[in-house]
């Protein structure tokens, strides 16, 4: 079955793979959103089928809590919960700081939420993701309904003084109809095209009223995982400033894919 996997996909499900190595009895996970982090869940079902660990799962997006549950973990809220012990999710960039840009999959909110509440980050990757600056990648900002286009001229306008290439936002559609975040809000896409100073565009977006959230994780992250198509794995921390390689193998009992 795994070899019916493009090579972007095998990139993803090693570095999922890999990265359930750091998950250990007993702990609550951080369960990402994204079609890497879906992979994740899965082999976390696995892993926990097979060797009965006790794992609580908390999602970040309604369609995760989903598959999470199809594929036999338990699930909680982060109320629940209160504290991660981990949380493994997608990115749609990282930087050699590993800063990132996420929300590509519209979770970007419950995805930082859940990734502060919790002692570790883990990011999971494939090489195409890694980025010199951020801001090739539009940027998602989280913003609510009420009184959206004067956020967004707003938005525009505070963008001039900020060290970025480009100021153009776009709300984010779901055919002809405005996307809707799990919490009901809208998503602008802002096309920075390089974004100078993250940190700083972070803690200025989010003090424009109507915005929520933006999808800049900074200082958040601690180990990025990158898979590669051939089964290499690169384990990047930041904390430890180490970065390492492994090999994930992957077998024909790695029967993760029926339900898709
Ligand atoms: C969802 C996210 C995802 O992690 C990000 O978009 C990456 O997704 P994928 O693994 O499908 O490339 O931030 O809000």
């Amino acid at each position: 079955m795994s070899g019916e996997l493009s090579p972007i996909d095998r990139a993803k499900f090693i570095a999922a793979k890999r990265s359930i190595q750091y998950v250990e009895d007993g702990m609550r996970v951080g369960l990402g959103t994204g079609s890497t982090a879906a992979w994740m869940v899965r082999c976390l079902g696995e892993l926990v089928r097979k060797e009965g660990l006790q794992i609580t799962g908390v999602p970040t997006s309604t369609r995760t809590a989903e598959l999470a549950k199809q594929v036999g973990l338990r699930v909680a809220s982060l109320d629940e919960a209160k504290w991660l012990d981990i949380t493994i999710d997608g990115t749609d960039e990282y930087d050699a700081n590993l800063n990132l840009i996420k929300g590509g999959g519209g979770a970007l909110l419950q995805e930082k939420i859940v990734a502060t509440a919790s002692d570790q980050m883990i990011v999971i990757a494939d090489v195409s993701k890694q980025v010199e600056q951020l801001g090739a990648f539009p940027l998602p900002v989280e913003i609510i309904p009420f009184g959206w286009q004067t956020t967004k001229t707003l938005i525009e306008e505070t963008l001039i003084n900020l060290d970025v290439m480009g100021r153009s936002s776009a709300l984010r559609l779901d055919r002809d109809q405005p996307y809707r975040t799990d919490e009901g809000n809208y998503i602008l896409d802002l096309h920075l095209r390089r974004i100078g100073n993250p940190r700083q565009v972070s803690l200025v977006l989010n003090q424009i009223p109507g915005v929520v959230e933006n999808g800049l994780f900074i200082d958040i992250c601690d180990i990025v995982v990158i898979g590669h198509c051939d089964g290499m794995v690169e384990l990047r921390d930041i904390n430890n400033g180490t970065v390492t390689q492994d090999r994930i193998e992957i077998a024909e009992s790695d029967n993760l894919f029926s339900d898709m």
